[in-house]
């Protein structure tokens, strides 16, 4: 691709950004980008759809302005709206906030039969409720619509909010009691209320998923307020419930939104990928060290994200795996083509911006196929294969020397962030929980006789990974 077809394919993606925002603008400096830094309160109406053309452009450039456009409603993090829904739709929402109070309880049980008691009485009341405020039809005629392509009847930050509130109700139904319990994680399937099953492959055929489940999207980044300040739908509400619980659950929970949003959000690094691949294919090795440069410089703040937060004094350990991740699991499956399929739940392998600059430096996928379908949404998908096919670092010549440093750079971020990840987790997953097995969100129940047993392979997994990253 040549490098005028390169800037427009660049101009292209802001100016997308920019129709579908109708956003305030700054105008960034080097190469005449457009970016959205400021928020602006939640369109309320739903905007007529404007796509931008970006025939011609570069593969990487489209993917992000996709990614923007679509999946973002036309910023990143993505905008999500939790108010402005059509009646039919409203409903889910106040039954959540209504059942969550009594989704978790402020003593853990380890007897069975009453957990299996608590389970029953949660879901129960939601199946109640459901059926009574919902209309299905009306549901599945708006969901319809859209997929049509008509986003007169929903704007796209609604769908996006919209898509949480189903994924979390789907969740809260599927534990039924907080902490996750040794009955709950026996379930191998589990008849849902149809009110939850029938939106459910409208919005996953949106977002190109397979999974029953939700995903580091749905359940966590979709799930903040316009102003990316408040979660909408906790896990930990209820009166009894002690504070420790409800700080480490907030805490936890935006370490993922912030990495995407903060100061060092992660849009400028993509931006930095998309000009840095641009400026190396019109031979423009100082333009792409300096984006490179960027990149490195944005990437050492965004981890500090987690850093500053994945540690006992904001996150307590006492309360992490009973209170916190076990919501967010899985575990239980159904028949698909006449097989048995068990869909897991989240995990911070589903975080789109390690994703992406593992591609740029092209380090290979840390999930296979079948789960990168499941949990990580087409247009992520999209743009983190761009970025692998347009991976220029083995093509870094002789007299380049300072890119591929520059590389290296932001490679050993990356082992060193996947360092700290390993150890910091691995206390965490260590906690005793005798209400439950061994389990993690991201890989449901694990098998092995100790616990240590049980952490060994997700430990080789990490292991793993750091050694890929170089
Ligand atoms: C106490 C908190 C956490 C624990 C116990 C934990 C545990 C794990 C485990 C066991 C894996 C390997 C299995 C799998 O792929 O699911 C994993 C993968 C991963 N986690 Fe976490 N995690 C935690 C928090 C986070 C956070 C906050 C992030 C980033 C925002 C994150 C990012 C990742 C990534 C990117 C992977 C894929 C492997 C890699 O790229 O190195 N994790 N995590």
């Amino acid at each position: 691709m040549s490098y005028p077809s390169l800037i427009f394919a660049i101009a292209a993606l802001a100016a997308a950004f920019v129709l579908a925002t109708r956003r305030p603008i700054v105008q960034q400096l080097r190469f005449g980008i457009y970016t959205s830094l400021q928020r602006r309160p939640v369109i309320k109406r739903p905007a007529p759809e404007r796509k931008p053309n970006l025939n011609g452009c570069h593969e990487v450039a489209v993917a992000l302005s996709q990614l923007i456009n679509e999946d973002g409603a036309g910023c990143w993090p993505p905008r999500a709206d939790h108010d402005s829904w059509p009646l039919a739709l409203r409903p889910y929402k106040d039954i959540y906030l209504e059942v969550v109070p009594c989704l978790s309880e402020p003593t853990v049980s380890l007897d069975d039969s009453v957990n299996a008691e608590r389970q029953s009485k949660f879901r129960d009341s939601m199946r109640k409720l459901l059926a009574e405020r919902i209309n299905i039809p009306d549901v599945v005629a708006i969901l319809g619509a859209v997929e049509k392509g008509d986003w007169s009847v929903l704007s796209r930050d609604s769908y996006n909010g919209f898509y949480s509130c189903i994924a979390v109700c789907r969740h809260a139904f599927r534990w039924a009691t907080i902490p996750v319990v040794k009955v709950a994680q026996l379930e191998t399937t589990l008849v849902f209320p149809p009110e939850l099953d029938a939106p459910w492959p409208y919005l996953q055929n949106h977002f190109g998923l397979t999974a029953d489940s939700g995903n580091i999207m749905s359940n966590v980044i979709l799930g903040f307020d316009p102003s990316g300040t408040e979660r909408v739908y906790k896990i930990n509400v209820g009166a009894a419930i002690p504070g420790l619980v409800k700080s480490s659950e907030d805490a936890f929970y935006r370490i993922f939104y912030d990495m995407e949003k903060q100061a060092s959000h992660a849009l400028p690094l993509y931006y930095s990928m998309v000009h840095a691949i641009a400026a190396f294919e019109a031979d423009d090795k100082p333009s792409c060290l300096r984006h490179i440069d960027d990149l490195a410089t944005g990437l050492r703040g965004l981890l500090r994200v987690f850093y500053s937060s994945l540690h006992e004094r904001r996150i307590a350990h006492s309360v992490w795996l009973s209170y916190v991740q076990g919501f967010q699991a899985w575990g239980v499956g159904r028949v698909v083509g006449g097989e048995f399929v068990k869909f897991d739940g989240l995990s911070g392998n589903h975080v789109l911006i390690f994703h992406a600059v593992d591609a740029f430096l092209g380090i290979g996928r840390y999930l296979g196929d079948r789960d990168t379908q499941r949990y990580i949404p087409r247009n992520q998908r999209a743009l983190a294969d761009a970025l692998r096919k347009s991976s220029f670092r083995d093509r870094v010549g002789e007299g380049d020397g300072r890119i591929e440093m520059e590389l290296s750079e932001i490679a050993k971020q990356l082992r060193t962030f996947r360092a700290a990840h390993r150890s910091r987790g691995l206390t965490y997953l260590e906690e005793p929980a005798p209400e439950r097995r061994p389990m993690t969100a991201g890989k449901s129940v694990l098998k092995g006789e100790t616990l240590r047993e049980a952490l060994q392979p997700l430990d080789d997994l990490m292991i793993g990974r750091i050694k890929q990253t170089v």
